[in-house]
């Protein structure tokens, strides 16, 4: 990910990228952070930038040509050719989580820092592709709010965070506030922590941290308490209809992924955030096609989970489709942690391992899906004796998978130990383990229900749209 700031300060910016997290991750070449000072663009001879507004009005305007010029300079260098270009202002549209985790998926952002009075519009009407607030304050220049924003799209760029802080494994919090956390020593000025925190059972800890978290939100942010509640009402109705067909619209939900898209008497539509997955349940044929008809006319492409025959009937007559496979869950319900061979090591595999995933696992046979997977730390490899007999991995949308043993290793039981492991990993973040099986994977169902999972009765579809029909 690259940085292309255009400022009267590059300093700021520079000063501001040379610490902790954000300096390492440069350091590292995960992202680059390159400031651009717009005086070096003037073609005044005194290196003025600013000039009186017409028409009156107290102080300065940032001039359009040095702004066009330094914009053209880096736009001539971009990687990807094009940029989205934010304005700092408080005019615009207030920044949030949301909005990181998309901008996090660009190649390149410039971003534009104004000064004084602000910038001409006509250079802005020329550029612009995004008008950003950092909040409802005015401050004296963007530099502060384009750092806030560097910030936060970083650490979900895959690497920048280490594996232990990953954002996937993140506690869910996304639709509630972050729980109270306590270090050393137990005891300080008389006050003790929690005694759940110190018992070294997982579940019970992240029990109480949801518990702490919504008792915050409610408490500090009723706003957000609503829109949770609302979720929650739809997780309710979903797990009454089916809590296994249903598990990856229910987990999206409960993790703080998923959006609600659409939410009528006669279905549900989840946009999983992370992975920009439409999840899409229709429990009657009149909404199957009200589904068909509206939400995917605004989505014509990418990836869906469809939970019934029906409505994927009625995206066929509307849709491309370039392949629908059957699947059933399989739900580990059972909270309690499942054993793993101790002569097996886990640990998570770098980007130094993506040659060998790949010639190994053919199920997504997907580069940069794979190298984004393993950047993020969300693939486990199992090494017997200092080498790789296999690896499993969490899907983008959460779902466990990218399971492969290595043919010297197998029936062994090295698989059931690296799903295992999988699984009380996923439990210890407070999660229900799920994965798709495709039905035709005997020799995976065969594994799950040896694990003690569940298997759907009803199939769902793994469905790749590609534009409308004629
Ligand atoms: N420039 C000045 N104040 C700002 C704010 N609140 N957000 C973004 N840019 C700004």
């Amino acid at each position: 990910m690259n940085f292309h700031v255009l400022t009267l300060f590059p300093e700021m910016i520079l000063q501001g990228g040379q610490t902790s997290i954000l300096g390492r991750a440069i350091k590292n070449g995960y992202i680059t952070l390159n400031a651009v000072d717009i005086r070096d663009y003037t073609e005044s001879k005194h290196k003025k930038v600013d000039d009186y507004p017409y028409g009156g009005g107290a102080g300065m305007l940032m001039q359009a040509q040095p702004v066009y010029d330094a914009y053209q300079a880096v736009s001539k260098k971009l990687e990807s050719g094009k940029a989205r270009v934010i304005y700092l202002t408080p005019q615009g549209r207030t920044f949030e989580q949301k909005m990181a985790e998309e901008l996090s998926k660009e190649k390149d952002i410039v971003f534009l820092c104004g000064h004084y009075e602000g910038i001409d519009e006509r250079v802005l009407e020329e550029i612009v592709t995004d008008y950003v607030s950092v909040g409802d304050y005015v401050l004296t220049g963007g530099e502060l709010p384009a750092m806030v924003m560097i910030d936060a799209i970083s650490r979900l760029v895959p690497g920048v965070l280490n594996n232990d802080t990953s954002a996937d494994f993140e506690t869910f919090h996304n639709d509630l506030l972050e729980y109270p956390q306590y270090s050393r020593p137990e005891e300080w000025k008389g006050k003790s922590v929690p005694q759940v925190l110190l018992s070294g059972n997982h579940t019970k800890i992240a029990e109480w941290r949801l518990e702490q978290s919504i008792r915050r939100t409610k408490e500090r942010r009723p706003d957000l308490y609503d829109k949770y509640k609302k979720k929650q009402q739809v997780i309710e109705k979903l797990l009454k209809k089916d809590k296994f067909l249903y598990i990856d619209m229910i987990e999206s939900l409960r993790r703080g992924r998923g959006e609600l898209i659409y939410n009528k008497e006669g279905g549900v539509v989840v946009k999983d955030g992370d992975a920009g997955i439409y999840m899409l349940a229709a429990f009657d044929s009149v909404t199957a096609e009200e589904i068909a008809d509206t939400i995917l006319y605004e989505n014509e492409t990418g990836q869906f989970l469809v939970h019934q025959e029906c409505l994927l009937k009625s995206m066929e007559k509307r849709f491309r489709i370039e392949e629908a496979f059957p699947i059933k869950h399989a739900v580990y319900t059972q909270r309690v942690p499942l054993s793993v061979s101790k002569e097996i090591t886990f640990t998570p595999l770098g980007i130094d391992y993506l040659e060998e995933v790949m010639e190994h696992y053919h199920i997504v046979p997907d580069e940069a899906y794979i190298k984004e997977r393993l950047l993020s730390g969300n693939i486990i490899g199992a090494f017997i004796e200092d080498r790789l007999a296999g690896f499993v991995g969490i899907h983008k949308e959460g779902s466990l998978g990218i399971l492969e043993v290595y043919e010297a290793y197998r029936r062994k039981g090295v698989a059931a130990s690296l799903e295992a492991y999988m699984i009380n990993r996923q439990l210890s973040c407070g999660y229900i383990p799920y994965g798709d099986v495709l039905t035709s994977n005997e020799a995976s169902l065969h594994l799950q229900e040896k694990l003690g999972l569940c298997i759907s009765k009803e199939i769902l579809f793994w469905v790749e749209l590609n534009g409308y029909l004629c």
